[in-house]
């Protein structure tokens, strides 16, 4: 690492790790935690098929073959264990930290706030302040209320209101607590898995339903933003964009052209309809896909325990064109790996630095860096298998434990602050 040469980021970069909160809260109720208890056994039952092939496999296939993986029940217990957690935070020199707030837990029923759920993330929040640590707040990270859900979720833009309303009281009571909200975490993935693919509740697959739910999302993005602004004109507002890297494996003209319309189809034609309501661009990166002909076909080179091929230093790529294109400072909201043998993830992280300090050398405006994720969490249809966490849970005990690439990114960015 060359980071003690010149300051290279930013003074004020924001170096952090996300988490959702139905991925480490525990206990919640909302359209997951009713879908999981339908699903379970099915999940479990195909999980052979999915990942028998995968080196990982004898390692993972006692957890991912029982039912109860694919059900979240209490995980970390984030919820009653936060300070615990934020301490890791600050082990690591951490001055950011991305969470969400369960719209579930804040109206459980349709018009009645919980007001215990509310000072809840207030003492959350404050804990962080006390700890120097920028919030970054999403509202929307893949969970639903099971009363929205009954009257139509997303799929109805009469029911989009609801959500702004939820906005809106958070920016009111919470607001002056923080200054980085994410409406939306990843709408397309949202729409795609639960509307296309038919992965996650509601489990439909029509194409239809798939772009009126993308739309509505864009609605609800749009207006939320204008009610917090309106609350409070100092929030900054966002989505989180999982956005891919994509290039053509050679120069021949059907690689090129799908390579273009595949970014455009995964990122721009997304963005294009959000954009113009946000004040800076979160971003999720994760994948970059090489594409011949017509065809993604990966080097497969380095793989994590998902199967998913990692190319960490394509960072630079993304933020790169992102920033170009649409001008906005660029806030890595998430980017990670499942690592449950901690073989990789030193590797991934260091790259990954190593790319934004050439992406900002370059010109690009960077917020910050999350790291997904703070600590292993509920890894959605996959249940908790995947290990993410820079922090390693275990789930019989509760018993939390620093990852040793943790560590060593804690004593990285205590180099990078202090030379900034
Ligand atoms: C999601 C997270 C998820 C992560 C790893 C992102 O797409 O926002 O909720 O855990 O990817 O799959």
């Amino acid at each position: 690492m060359t980071a003690r040469q010149k300051p290279s980021f930013p003074k004020h970069f924001l170096w952090g790790a996300a988490t959702a909160a139905h991925q480490v809260e525990g206990n919640n109720h909302n359209q997951w935690t009713v879908w999981e208890l339908e699903n379970a056994k099915a999940k479990a039952a195909q999980a052979e098929y999915h990942f028998g092939d995968s080196p990982a496999w004898d390692r993972i296939k006692a957890e991912a073959k029982s039912p109860q993986n694919y059900v979240s029940g209490r995980l970390a217990d984030h919820y009653n264990n936060y300070a615990t957690d934020f301490d890791y935070l600050t082990k690591m020199h951490m001055n950011g930290y991305r969470f969400g707030i369960e719209w579930s837990r804040i109206e459980p029923t349709e018009g009645a706030w919980n007001i215990e759920a509310i000072t809840h993330y207030k003492n959350y929040l404050k804990e962080l302040k006390k700890r120097d640590i920028e919030p970054i707040v999403t509202l929307f990270h893949f969970t639903l209320p099971v009363w929205f859900m009954e009257k139509g979720g997303f799929e109805k833009r009469a029911n989009v209101k609801d959500f702004v309303r939820f906005a809106e009281k958070i920016a009111a009571e919470l607001g002056t607590h923080m200054r980085y909200i994410i409406t939306i975490n990843e709408p397309e993935i949202y729409a795609r898995e639960s509307y296309l693919s038919q992965d996650w509740p509601p489990n439909e697959s029509s194409r239809w339903k798939f772009l009126k739910v993308v739309n509505n999302l864009a609605l609800a993005h749009k207006r939320a933003a204008a009610v917090i602004h309106a609350t409070n004109r100092k929030l900054k507002v966002s989505i989180a964009k999982n956005s891919p890297y994509v290039y053509p494996g050679d120069n021949a003209w059907l690689s090129r052209v799908s390579a273009q319309t595949f970014q455009y189809l995964q990122d721009d034609w997304v963005i294009k309809k959000f954009i113009k309501s946000c004040d800076f661009l979160g971003v999720n990166y994760y994948f970059t896909n090489r594409v011949y002909g017509y065809r993604v076909h990966n080097p497969d080179e380095k793989l994590s325990d998902l199967h998913w091929d990692l190319q960490p230093a394509d960072i630079e790529y993304v933020v790169e064109r992102l920033y170009r294109k649409y001008k906005l400072p660029i806030l890595i909201t998430e980017n990670g790996l499942a690592d449950a043998e901690d073989e990789q993830r030193q590797w991934w992280i260091k790259e990954t630095i190593l790319g934004m300090q050439r992406a900002i050398a370059g010109g690009v405006d960077m917020i910050g860096y999350m790291h997904w994720s703070l600590m292993d969490n509920f890894e959605w249809a996959h249940g908790k298998w995947p290990r993410f966490g820079l922090v390693a849970i275990d789930y019989k005990t509760g018993k939390r434990t620093l990852r040793p690439s943790a560590a060593w990114f804690g004593r990285v960015i205590k180099k990078l602050r202090d030379a900034a």
